[in-house]
């Protein structure tokens, strides 16, 4: 089938390579040239693991192709995929100008039928907004060509963005026409009845992916409550941690202790310094907003956010519980990324960690596997060290903030050598407690 991808971050780019390799004809646009040409050299514009080579391969196969011809795109294909960036504004509430551009665009190219599928996370209600531009945007000539609106919410997860695009555990077509979803349907067919021994997620290994049929309104929230409670149940689990602390209780076996109830689940119940990243804190906000403009009460999701804002601060709170003052203290930082297999800095809880060390007069010393220069939005002041055992060199304090592997395995005794003292503050509760002691360290994880 033909299929045109609008944009090519993180969504636009898995999802344009997944139906490449699955065999469909795939056109992947964005207006960066940059970008564009990066991708046609066969390079990579992000750190995910097999998606380099699956690029290079569906270049070569003449699967997919990549273009800043927007227009051309959306003549030559049928099912337009719209991946564009929703950015939040300060209000909270998503920033719509690119799709809005999108879809003006779309209304005066259209030169056929066309299913119009938006798979950026969009607020509720969007799929109508998108009917209503492109009908205002249709020319005299193309008036006489049909289109259709789905909402087919992406849940692909970074880092392990290629094997959820191939083995999603559900495949959402919010659409009220059953040409479009017969369509759908059609385009997903080789991935819901494919062979799933190969899948690396045990959650999906199962006969089928179950395909869910819904309005788009209902898929719309589908994708916004799926990440709002992710969210949420991390920051209840993280409340659970802070009163562990407080009883003396272990949250590593309260969380298995409930996580043994089915109706709980073990998934995303790591207790820590709290969730960041381009989704989790964007959605919860947005969702909270469209429930206040809509009259509805979001107290879970507004306390949500409170704790997750709380959590970050309470590594800065352990640190001087060992310290006191902090002013010229070396702290040594592992981790800038939001998480770990990604090189991907929004929201990171370490810029919020890093930036309130400085404020209050440290010297931080941070080390990432994959990051390596400073991210915009983290103070400068910050230095980049080539090596988890250079950020130790001369700490007061190492503090663990992303749960890379690379983090279990160092050699903490040769760390310790090089520390000015063995304090370890770790926010994702990496190591165990019981070896750092006995390694004579003093060891502060969340809720342990
Ligand atoms: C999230 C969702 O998990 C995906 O299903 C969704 O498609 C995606 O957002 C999106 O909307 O595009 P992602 O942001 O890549 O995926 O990352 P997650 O693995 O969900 O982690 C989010 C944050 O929660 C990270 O900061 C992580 O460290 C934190 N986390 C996760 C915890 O603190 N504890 C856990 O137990 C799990």
């Amino acid at each position: 089938m033909k299929v045109c991808v609008i944009g090519t971050g993180y969504v636009g780019l898995v999802t344009g390579i997944c139906l490449a390799e699955i065999g469909h004809d795939v056109v992947c646009v964005d207006k960066d040239e940059e970008k564009i040409k990066m991708l046609l050299a066969g390079k990579c514009p992000i750190y995910e693991e097999g998606l380099k080579e699956l690029i290079g391969k569906n270049i070569k196969r003449k699967t997919i192709v990549f273009t800043t011809d927007l227009e051309g795109a959306i003549k030559s294909q049928e099912i337009i995929f719209i991946c564009v960036g929703t950015p939040p504004l300060p209000s909270g509430k998503p920033d719509l100008a690119s799709l809005d551009a999108v879809s003006r665009l779309i209304g005066k190219s259209i030169n056929g039928y066309k299913v119009i599928v938006n798979k950026s996370t969009v607020p509720i209600g969007t799929a109508k907004r998108l009917k209503k531009i492109i009908n205002e945007n249709l020319r005299d000539d193309n008036k006489i060509h049909e289109f259709d609106i789905v909402s087919n919410p992406e849940f692909l997860k970074e880092g392990e963005a290629v094997n959820d695009a191939f083995f999603p555990e559900r495949i959402v077509i919010g659409a009220e026409s059953k040409r479009a979803i017969d369509l759908m349907e059609k385009l997903y067919k080789p991935l819901i009845e494919q062979d799933f021994s190969y899948a690396q997620n045990n959650a999906a290994k199962k006969d089928r992916i179950p395909v869910i049929i819904t309005d788009s309104t209902s898929s719309e929230l589908i994708k916004y409550a799926s990440n709002s409670f992710l969210a949420a149940k991390i920051s209840f689990i993280n409340e659970i941690a802070n009163i562990c602390e407080r009883v003396g209780a272990n949250i590593l076996d309260v969380t298995h202790g409930m996580g043994l109830d089915s109706r709980i689940g073990s998934k995303f119940m790591k207790a820590g310094i709290g969730w960041g990243g381009s989704c989790f804190p964007k959605d919860v906000r947005a969702l909270a907003f469209t429930a206040e403009e809509y009259g509805a009460e979001a107290n879970i999701l507004n306390s949500a956010i409170q704790v997750n804002n709380y959590q970050r601060y309470k590594i800065v709170q352990k640190a001087m519980d060992v310290l006191g003052i902090i002013e010229d203290k070396t702290i040594a930082v592992l981790g800038i990324a939001f998480k770990p297999n990604t090189d991907d800095t929004r929201e990171a809880p370490s810029i919020t960690v890093i930036n309130k060390f400085l404020e209050l007069g440290a010297d931080v010393r941070a080390y990432d596997p994959v990051v390596k220069a400073c991210p915009p939005e983290m103070d400068s002041k910050a230095i980049m060290a080539p090596d988890a055992y250079k950020a130790a060199e001369g700490a007061d304090i190492l503090v663990i903030v992303t749960d890379w592997n690379e983090f279990i395995n160092l050699d903490y005794l040769r760390i310790k050598k090089l520390m000015k003292a063995p304090c370890i503050i770790d926010g994702r509760n990496i190591l165990d407690k019981k070896t750092m002691t006995a390694l004579g360290f003093n060891y502060r994880g969340i809720g342990v």
